[in-house]
């Protein structure tokens, strides 16, 4: 599936693609993210057929991108929300989310995020330590309360993604080890202010091979037989986020035989299976609208293309080396040349691409960086007082404003300012 907002393949097409993204930086300035809500409702479409009539929910990863306007369109959707931190439960329920239609998972959970977290009374906290499931008991009872938990296991299977984003191994710092479980759900079973609701794996992101997605469901789904044979019945079967998109515009495991995988593997368990996909869902719905701000070449050395977009709005090739195609909005005529496609941070890192063919542009091109749905303004950054990016909602012909820039007034409204005269108390000698 190509969302529109990114294919200039007819030149009928390319051209309508082309003025409205121009109109977009004209209104919107660059760097701006654009989303395209169509392409976010056929996927999210997609998967959910893929279920056919098993009982089952999505969990959008509000990690992905945690933007109101995606948060609450994707609700609009049927999906339910996968919190990673109280932050993000909070987003969540100003969406119009109920706390019975989200989950919130975390590795490091504060006393007064699972405080809230209990009183809500969220659909499950997935928990991830022996420790904090003996917090969070106590927490509860202390409010008379019921907890309902999911067990986040680390099942030991080796996602094959980037190291940086798999977490399904001994060495990574998520979940208790799958060995560990059935003690857990004997401990939380025997514990009056808990309730054991599910079973919670994630084994990490972007990944591009189905097995190990299948093998993890398949040993969740032994565990909950398991589990079922000890007379500890739970509610649902969590197998997390983690399908690759093609970043390289190549082939990438088709999200409807992952669901079907899922299925294979978890259908006759007779519990509501549960999927927390975020980058399949936003990744390619999105791209970082930029312009060229300079390009340079000195004898004997790379030539530099430079943007106006940096690492502070699309920290991925920076934090994993990762690829995305980036292209002009306006195709110049000429042949491609290697070029080193940077952004303006003074970080050797702020990297997009190196040695990358790239048609000719001049400053002042506009260009898209693509598949920046996800991960892209959920981890943007204030470094350098860059503000953080307009946000744009492409939706059909029309398009709207999400998100207005941040100005450097919103920047610095929680710090002493010394020219406000609001707050200024005066130079301390
Ligand atoms: C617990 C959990 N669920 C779901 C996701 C979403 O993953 P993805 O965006 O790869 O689908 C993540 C992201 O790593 C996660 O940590």
């Amino acid at each position: 599936m190509t969302p529109r907002i990114l294919t200039a393949a007819a030149s009928a097409a390319a051209e309508i693609v082309a003025a409205r993204l121009e109109a977009i930086a004209a209104a919107a300035g660059t760097p701006a993210y654009v989303y395209e809500a169509g392409h976010i409702r056929a996927a999210y479409a997609q998967l959910d057929a893929a279920f056919g009539g098993t009982p089952h929910a999505i969990h959008y990863a509000m990690k992905a991108n945690s933007s109101l306007a995606i948060v609450r369109l994707v609700r609009t959707l049927g999906s339910a929300a996968d919190a990673n931190s109280m932050g993000e439960v909070e987003v969540a329920l100003r969406c119009g989310f109920a706390p019975s239609e989200i989950v919130f998972t975390g590795v490091g959970k504060r006393h007064e995020e699972l405080e809230r977290a209990v009183s809500l009374g969220l659909l499950a906290i997935n928990v991830e330590s022996p420790g904090e499931l003996e917090r969070l008991a106590a927490l509860a009872a202390d409010r008379g309360a019921v907890a309902r938990v999911a067990l986040r296991v680390n099942p030991d299977i080796d996602a094959r993604s980037h190291p940086h984003i798999s977490t399904g191994l001994k060495a990574n710092k998520f979940g208790v080890p799958i060995e560990m479980a059935p003690a857990l759900f004997r401990d939380i079973a025997a514990r009056p202010s808990l309730a054991a609701v599910g079973i919670h794996v994630h084994i990490g992101s972007q990944i591009t091979t189905l097995d190990p997605l299948e093998r993890a469901a398949e040993a969740i789904v032994r565990l909950a037989r398991a589990l079922g044979d000890e007379g500890i019945h739970i509610e649902h079967l969590d197998f997390g986020g983690g399908v690759g998109i093609a970043y390289d515009g190549g082939a990438a495991p088709d999200p409807a035989e992952y669901v079907r995988r899922i299925v294979g593997a978890a259908g006759g368990s007779g519990l509501k299976l549960a999927i927390e996909p975020g980058r399949v869902l936003i990744g390619p719905a999105g791209v970082l609208l930029t312009r060229v701000v300079d390009v340079k070449q000195f004898p004997g050395a790379r030539r530099f293309v430079v943007l106006d977009a940096g690492m502070t709005e699309l920290m991925r090739p920076a934090l994993y080396g990762a690829f995305h195609r980036i292209d002009p909005v306006r195709p110049r005529p000429g042949q491609p040349v290697p070029a080193d496609i940077v952004g303006p941070i003074c970080e050797s890192t702020d990297t997009f691409a190196r040695d990358r063919e790239l048609l000719p542009v001049e400053v002042g091109d506009l260009m898209v960086i693509r598949d920046a749905g996800a991960y892209g303004a959920a981890m943007g950054s204030n470094y350098l007082r860059r503000p953080f990016p307009p946000e744009v909602m492409v939706d059909g012909a029309a398009w709207r404003i999400t998100r207005r820039r941040q100005t450097l007034d919103d920047m610095l409204a929680l710090e002493e300012d010394s020219a406000d005269p609001k707050t200024r108390k005066g130079p301390e000698r």
